[in-house]
């Protein structure tokens, strides 16, 4: 029997801070109203230099060093994301080409702010059936490129980071006991980007679901969103102790999606736990969609919350409509490796140089054992026309 534990986690988020007063210059809302019916105090904006890889490399940095995994050891690299640089390459792939992970399939991984759990299943799956050793698991978002700066609905909700743990196959017991995913799609309209309006307008009629415009940026209805995601945590976070056998006072520890702190008091409530067992950091970060979770608990860790053993619930609740949650048994954890980091850190200064190299490897290969691929033919002309006078035209 194999195990899928959590050996390293690590986080990354822009340095660039936007605060509510800074918003509230640019619609009509306050700091006030947003603390009060969010609980966010601010969020990370990625520079120009960065995008959704970037800082997911960075948290898969940090998740390795305390691992002490090389990327070469790495057998899946999954990337949870809504905010891709591109439909493909996937941000995974860029996340796998950065890192030098050589021996990695990599792919993103769509299910909104429940993406980062969706892919922790997947990932700790792959170990469970023995098709993989080591999975990097990422959330990241850069939700900032896809905001409506003037939609006060959207604009004060989101911000930018990433999250990222190693799992790794242990025959020990513990790690991701099981994990719960759930999607309603007869929701969809209620939080929705358009993929640059590749969606046929009939079918969009005749379903009647989503905003008929082709705007690329976040369209969501917060009220309805808020009363799908009170509905669904308790009630699945239920369901996964019942499947985990764990009593639900036995929960150590609870690292919700951070949408927003009524959210999670009202979780909390009802599931008669104390809010000190739940991690928060939204007033820092706001919502970060699929990042959220692994941030949250990149900051526990760091923080001193988790503790060897700890029985630990993570929900996931957003766009699709997607739900999910996991239950983890803290037990994988090693002390960092520094020999292991010293060595990733000078794999990843040359990284640059080995993307070239495999390029110019693939050229020669070309040249030297030739190819099947149809050469490539010099352009044709077009036909000439004959031209016709007009007197030619009358007769
Ligand atoms: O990852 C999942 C992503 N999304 C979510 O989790 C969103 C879930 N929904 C929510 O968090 C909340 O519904 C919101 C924060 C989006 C909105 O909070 P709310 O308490 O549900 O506000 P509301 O939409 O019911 O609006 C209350 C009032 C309205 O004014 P009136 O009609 O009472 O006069 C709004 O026009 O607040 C007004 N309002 C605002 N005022 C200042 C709405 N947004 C703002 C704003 N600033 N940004």
């Amino acid at each position: 029997m194999r195990y899928a534990h959590i050996v390293g986690c690590g986080k990354y988020v822009p340095s660039r801070i936007m605060t509510n007063d800074e918003i509230s210059k640019m619609v009509d809302t306050s700091d006030e109203w947003i603390r009060q019916h969010t609980g966010i105090g601010q969020r990370r904006i990625a520079a120009d230099n960065e995008s959704t890889s970037t800082l997911a490399t960075q948290a898969a940095i940090e998740a390795l060093d305390m691992a002490g995994v090389s990327p070469v050891q790495i057998d899946q690299i999954i990337v949870a994301t809504s905010t891709p640089e591109n439909f493909f390459p996937s941000s995974a792939c860029l996340v796998q080409d950065a890192l030098g992970a050589d021996h990695a399939g990599a792919f993103d991984l769509s299910a909104a702010c429940s993406g980062f759990v969706y892919a922790l299943s997947v990932g700790a799956d792959a170990i469970k059936a023995g098709n993989a050793n080591n999975v990097l698991v990422i959330g990241a978002e850069t939700f900032s490129r896809i905001i409506d700066w003037t939609d006060r609905n959207t604009c004060i909700l989101f911000g930018d980071g990433a999250g990222a743990v190693v799992l790794q196959g242990s025959d020990q017991p513990g790690g991701v006991l099981s994990t719960i995913l759930r999607s309603d799609g007869s929701g969809g309209d209620f939080l929705c980007v358009s993929a640059n309006g590749n969606r046929p307008k009939s079918a969009l009629e005749a379903t009647a679901l989503m905003p008929t415009n082709d705007s690329h940026f976040v369209q969501m209805n917060g009220r309805e969103v808020y009363k799908f995601a009170t509905r669904v945590v308790d009630r699945t976070l239920r369901d996964l102790c019942n499947k985990v056998g764990w009593e639900m006072q036995d929960v150590d520890t609870v690292v919700p999606h951070q949408a927003n702190i009524r959210i999670i008091e009202s979780a909390a409530k009802l599931m008669g736990l104390p809010m000190e067992k739940f991690i928060v950091n939204l007033e820092k970060y706001g919502n970060t969609s699929a990042a959220s979770i692994p941030i949250a608990l990149t900051e526990a860790l760091e923080g001193g919350r988790l503790r060897h053993n700890d029985k630990i619930l993570m929900i996931g609740f957003g766009g699709g409509l997607t739900w999910a949650a996991a239950a983890v048994q803290w037990n994988g954890l090693r002390a960092t490796n520094r020999t292991q980091r010293v060595v990733n850190r000078v794999g990843y200064s040359l990284t640059g140089i080995r993307s070239r190299a495999r390029r110019l490897i693939r050229q020669a290969e070309d040249r030297m054992f030739g190819t099947d691929a149809p050469a490539v033919k010099p352009p044709v002309a077009a036909p000439k026309v004959k031209e016709i006078s007009d007197e030619e035209v009358k007769k």
